[in-house]
């Protein structure tokens, strides 16, 4: 039997991304497909996301709540009282031939910009309607919307999908067949919270509205419904789903995490290789590999001539690449700037996000000019610019569900600097003199989330770089690591099956 998986997300790597989630949805389908699952994947019709589908096939009408056959009061308004009913465009990603539904609906998603948030960074305020459509659409589909594909699995991914499985949940108390629901947390800290009034607008009926179904302090958290409805949950580290269900990183849901334990499972991302491989990215020719690393030699001469620095080539260059926010821990970063000038590094930082953030660093820009840079913005092209090279990524994270810059660092030989929390402790391993003696070393780890922990962290990268025999073999070490999409996508197989009785067995 081909087991069939709907994947519902908000956002897809090259059409649309904000982060790592775009690229766990461009990476995890195919290999979920290799190795033999039918996958189609389900988006919002948002514009970039428009774009890049080739529509084929039919256009299903998705019936607002209250519809004819649906359990009465379940299931959001139609968006507009006079607009269309909203519909599912079957079609397939035109690069990649994925297949996919996206759903319009009037009003809901034809905008610009940042999916999650307007121009002034406060979420959509129709958000919570935009994502329970999403879970909506999903619900139908996991129960014979189309009748010519009727999927076992429903994997939704983050908050944007939570409410997919309180839906799915009353079809199956009015007796529908409903498939088995795997709910994937990305980002514990964004958890889709709203106004507890919205719930007749959601078709949201009072059943699901207590402590042991999707409230949350007398709100409805979308976060907290794919938590409890789903039959099985994955995170993307084994180190986060054990963080996740202590009150330090479970953001108020760990007590509904460990009630949830059994079926929570910690499954590392991997790299797509046709994205991020040094040998053969187009955006940083000449390749390179372990062996041949003249390539990663001119890639930090173009990168320092890019953005401004002065051509030293034995400058130890540090990057950021990342989503300017608290979650990334780089506010500590700016304290330690004077001391890594001192010592002759070089900073490049490409990120966006939290106004005093990029202040701060601006500022560090300007005091030690030629030796630090910033670049404000989001660049896919300068992301590969800098990831390549550069000599040492950091992610000093205060959490970090898995990260995937690291493991792109770790590709590029450009060794990761980070925090041992998340998907970070389970990637990277530190200089330290045993792992230099066992050839484990991959990085630089430091513990507590304060200057001294990255001071020290620094100081070892600078002690390393000091001695080039040892820090090529580091570096050849962290460059044959492979976090294949492969091996996780075997991961997600098996908890499907654990999920699905009829599969468990065969
Ligand atoms: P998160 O999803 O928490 O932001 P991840 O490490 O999982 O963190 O993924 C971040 C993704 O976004 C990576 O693909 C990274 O290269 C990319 N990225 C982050 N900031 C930028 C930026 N300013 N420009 C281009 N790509 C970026
Ligand atoms: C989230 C997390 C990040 C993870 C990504 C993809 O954005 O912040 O750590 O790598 O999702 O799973």
């Amino acid at each position: 039997m081909t087991l069939k998986v709907l994947y519902v997300c908000s956002e897809v790597f090259p059409l649309l991304k904000t982060g790592g989630l775009a690229d766990v949805s461009a990476g995890l389908p195919p290999a979920l497909r290799a190795l033999g699952a039918d996958v189609r994947l389900l988006l919002p019709a948002f514009p970039g996301v428009v774009a890049g589908v080739t529509p084929e096939g039919p256009t299903l009408l998705v019936p607002a709540g209250g519809g004819s056959g649906l359990p009465a009061g379940l299931g959001p308004h139609a968006a507009s009282a006079h607009g269309p009913t909203p519909w599912l465009q079957a079609g397939h990603i035109t690069d990649s031939g994925m297949p996919v539904w996206l759903l319009h609906a009037p009003g809901l998603y034809e905008r610009g910009g940042n999916p999650y948030l307007d121009e002034h960074g406060r979420p959509w305020p129709d958000s919570a309607e935009q994502f329970a459509w999403l879970g909506w659409a999903a619900a139908l589909l996991g129960t014979g919307l189309d009748t010519a594909w009727f999927p076992d699995v429903v994997h939704g991914h983050d908050w944007h999908t939570g409410l997919a499985f309180a839906y799915l949940r009353e079809f199956a108390q009015a007796g529908e067949r409903r498939p088995v629901g795997v709910f994937t947390i990305h980002n514990l800290a964004y958890q889709g919270v709203f106004n507890a009034g919205l719930r007749p607008r959601l078709g949201l009926p009072d059943t699901l509205f207590h402590l042991q179904g999707l409230e949350f302090h007398g709100q409805i958290n979308f976060m907290k419904a794919g938590l409890k409805y789903s039959d099985a949950i994955t995170t993307v580290s084994p180190t986060y789903a054990r963080e996740i269900t202590g009150a330090e990183q479970g953001c108020g849901l760990d007590g509904v995490l460990r009630q949830r334990q059994a079926q929570l499972h910690g499954i590392l991302n991997g790299v797509d290789d046709a994205v991020w491989n040094p040998l053969t990215d187009p955006l940083v020719q000449p390749g390179f590999d372990a062996d041949h690393l003249q390539g990663k030699s001119q890639a930090k001469t173009r990168l320092q001539a890019r953005m401004g620095l002065k051509p030293q080539a034995d400058a130890l260059l540090f990057s950021v690449v990342s989503r300017l926010t608290e979650q990334k821990g780089l506010h500590l970063l700016p304290a330690v700037v004077d001391e890594l000038v001192g010592r002759g590094g070089q900073l490049a930082v490409l990120g966006s996000g939290d106004a005093a953030i990029e202040q701060a660093l601006r500022d560090c820009a300007q005091r030690h000019p030629g030796q630090v840079a910033l670049t404000v913005g989001y660049d896919e092209a300068l992301a590969h610019s800098v990831i390549a090279g550069a000599d040492v990524i950091l992610l000093p994270s205060r959490f970090e569900p898995c990260g995937l810059t690291q493991l792109y660092g770790l590709r590029y030989g450009t060794l990761p600097l980070v925090r041992a929390v998340g998907g970070l402790a389970d990637t990277v391993v530190d200089c330290s003199l045993e792992h230099l003696d066992d050839d484990s070393a991959s990085g630089f780890v430091f513990h507590q989330l304060d200057l001294n922990g990255l001071q020290s962290a620094l100081r070892r990268a600078f002690a390393l770089y000091r001695r080039p025999a040892d820090w090529r073999a580091v570096q050849r070490h962290a460059m044959s690591l492979r976090f294949s999409w492969e091996h996780a996508a075997s991961d997600y197989l098996r908890v499907y099956a654990s999920a699905l009785p009829g599969l468990a067995s065969t």
